[in-house]
């Protein structure tokens, strides 16, 4: 049994069905929450429930006695936890979200696991935790004391408390800090995904610093990939804590994505320029090296292959399901 929160999110999403299509039995929970189009949410969660082994529960983990019924009543082997307000610039406007889902639920699925004893928790933390660091590429060796969003210090002390659970009640954790990614099921607030919508409807994309701004894009295959593998490989040091980078190592700029969209789709942008919000980071660029020692593999995909199939997935969805008021 696996526990899955965040089971209807994007990458929850993509990795409930892989493990549902290997036979597992899923236990997905989930608030369904309106940061983004809820209805995206409910259509993946509909793909997951035609699984006879996908086990859904819609609550909240700010609630300590719901996580706790979860854990008492599935016992999941391994947990892998996803849920979070993600978005680092909608910290700077809903920051009781991120105290919320980021502090105070992470803590009750530690809790949880404290009384359950799983075999191997995994959970999300962020390229972010990095804030503005001029040490290229980023290493998990690094020091990651200067975020610089209210969501990058939530992931980071995400880290922090895991150690002390991991320390203290010897449970197996592994955070992976994941680089922007992106896919086909992706999440319509990141940048990818707006630009897509507004390029097909004439709208304007919005580049910050000019363009250069530039993230180490992963495609949520290899991401998925990543994770799979690492389910499987249990910390066993005396204190069983390890993190990874989770991205492909090869930063891109902004302009560069934004001309990759127009070529794929065959129109051209409007581009409008804007100062970098403060929560927002230059770079994001992965080092990858201990993601390549655990598990022989590291994100691969060319960000023009994984765009192409975000775009598929992008027309035939909304096809089907305009987005409303349109
Ligand atoms: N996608 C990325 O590029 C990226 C990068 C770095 C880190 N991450 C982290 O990876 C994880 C998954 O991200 P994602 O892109 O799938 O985001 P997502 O927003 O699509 O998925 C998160 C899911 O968690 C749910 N959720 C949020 N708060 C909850 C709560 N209090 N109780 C129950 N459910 C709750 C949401 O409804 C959502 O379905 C998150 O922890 C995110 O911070 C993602």
């Amino acid at each position: 049994m696996i526990l899955i929160t965040g089971s209807a999110g994007f990458i929850g999403f993509h990795l409930s069905l892989r493990l549902l299509k290997e036979g597992y039995d899923v236990v997905g929970i989930d608030n369904m929450n309106n940061y983004y189009d809820p209805k995206l949410k409910e259509d993946r969660n509909s793909v997951l429930s035609e699984f006879p082994n996908y086990h859904f529960h819609r609550i909240d983990i700010k609630d300590k006695t719901s996580v706790a019924d979860i854990f008492e009543r599935y016992q999941p082997e391994y947990v892998v936890h996803l849920a979070a307000q993600a978005g680092v610039r909608y910290s700077l406007i809903n920051p009781d979200a991120y105290i919320e889902s980021n502090i105070i639920g992470f803590y009750n699925i530690l809790e949880a696991c404290k009384v359950y004893k799983p075999k191997h928790l995994i959970f999300a933390s962020s390229s972010s935790v990095y804030g503005n660091s001029q040490d290229l590429p980023f290493s998990v060796k690094d020091r990651a004391d200067k975020p610089v969003s209210l969501y990058a210090a939530t992931k980071r002390s995400n880290e922090l408390f895991a150690y002390v659970y991991s320390y203290t009640y010897n449970i197996p954790t592994t955070g992976l800090r994941f680089f922007t990614v992106y896919g086909p099921w992706g999440r319509p607030d990141m940048a990818y995904f707006k630009f897509t919508k507004s390029i097909l409807e004439d709208g304007q994309v919005e580049l910050y610093n000019n363009g250069t701004v530039k993230r180490d894009f992963t495609f949520i295959d290899d991401a998925i990939e990543c994770l799979r593998r690492l389910i499987d490989k249990i910390p066993t040091d005396v204190v069983p804590y390890k993190i990874y980078n989770v991205g492909s190592g090869q930063p891109i700029t902004v302009e560069e994505l934004v001309k990759t969209l127009e070529k794929i789709i065959g129109k051209k942008a409007k581009r409008v320029y804007k100062e970098l919000p403060s929560a927002d980071v230059l770079v994001t660029y992965a080092d990858t090296t201990e993601l390549e020692e655990e598990i022989n593999f590291s994100p691969i995909t060319p960000l023009e292959e994984g765009l192409r199939r975000f775009y598929e997935w992008y027309k035939m969805y909304y096809e089907k399901h305009p987005i409303q008021g349109e």
